[in-house]
């Protein structure tokens, strides 16, 4: 078997450094996509761009879509280029406390339906973020999570967290484990291409979290859990406290 130095060391190497790919601006001649939110004629968009991305889990279906919209309509975006859905995410909010780091992807969005929507909790939750794989490396996912950040601060929230997956760790799988992979990223062994990019936006590091989604062959089912604060984020104060400043 071999060591965890000997397989960095045999793998391709990335196709683009941090360096090559940071702050990159939109390529020449491509404007910057237009994010809104998402309306029943993007369903079919989304669910081809989620086919193309991952072949081993099922996209979305149509009603799931619908449910999410319906859910939570602020939390449903997309990135329109030249009237083209281009990228698309799905946030909703939640009481953080009851599911915390031991979540699946399936408890945590009601198996896609967002029916755990819950508007008094304090947490935008990431579900999904997808861009076409011929515009990525261009900021169009940049400008999703600008958006969700946006959102986590309209709404006074107090954070945004996600489980983002690994899929570059079934490469390495027999010689580290999951917590080692994603270290390795943070510390940029490692080019994973989601958990570097969530990095990049201003996310932390949390830790691993097993059996996040099975279906996801490439990440073995993990995914690394992930927190943005919102600087901006004002405790509700005590009722006593505001009515004594409101007097
Ligand atoms: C992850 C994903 C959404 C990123 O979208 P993207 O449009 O390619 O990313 P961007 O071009 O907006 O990059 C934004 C930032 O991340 C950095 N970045 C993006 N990919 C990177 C990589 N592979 N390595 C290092 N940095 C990267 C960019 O330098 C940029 O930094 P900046 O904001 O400081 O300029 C996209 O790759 C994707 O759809 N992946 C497949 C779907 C997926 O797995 N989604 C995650 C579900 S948890």
């Amino acid at each position: 078997m071999n060591t965890i130095e000997e397989t960095l060391r045999n793998a391709p190497p990335p196709t683009a450094t941090l360096a090559d790919v940071w702050r990159r601006q939109p390529q020449t001649g491509a404007s910057a996509p237009r994010i809104r939110a998402t309306r029943p004629e993007d369903f079919a968009a989304i669910i081809a761009l989620q086919r193309a991305t991952y072949p081993d889990i099922p996209p979305w279906t149509e009603a799931q879509l619908a449910a999410q919209v319906a859910a939570f309509p602020e939390g449903q975006m997309v990135a329109e280029l030249d009237g083209r859905v281009i990228g698309a995410s799905a946030s909703l909010v939640v009481a953080w406390d009851e599911y915390a780091v031991d979540h699946t992807w399936k408890g945590i969005t009601g198996d896609g339906t967002f029916r755990t929507h819950d508007p008094a909790g304090r947490t935008l939750y990431g579900a999904e973020v997808v861009v076409d794989r011929h515009r990525r490396g261009n900021g169009v996912g940049r400008a999703l999570y600008q958006a969700r950040r946006q959102l986590c601060q309209r709404l006074n929230l107090r954070r945004i967290i996600a489980a983002g997956r690994l899929p570059g760790y079934r490469d390495v799988k027999d010689v580290m484990s999951p917590e080692l992979y994603a270290m390795r990223v943070v510390w940029g062994d490692i080019p994973d291409p989601v958990l570097r990019f969530q990095l990049a936006q201003g996310f932390h590091y949390c830790g691993v979290i097993h059996n996040y989604l099975p279906e996801d062959a490439p990440s073995c089912g993990h995914a690394a859990l992930i927190v943005w604060l919102n600087p901006r984020y004002a405790a509700p104060r005590p009722a006593a406290l505001a009515r004594k400043a409101a007097a």
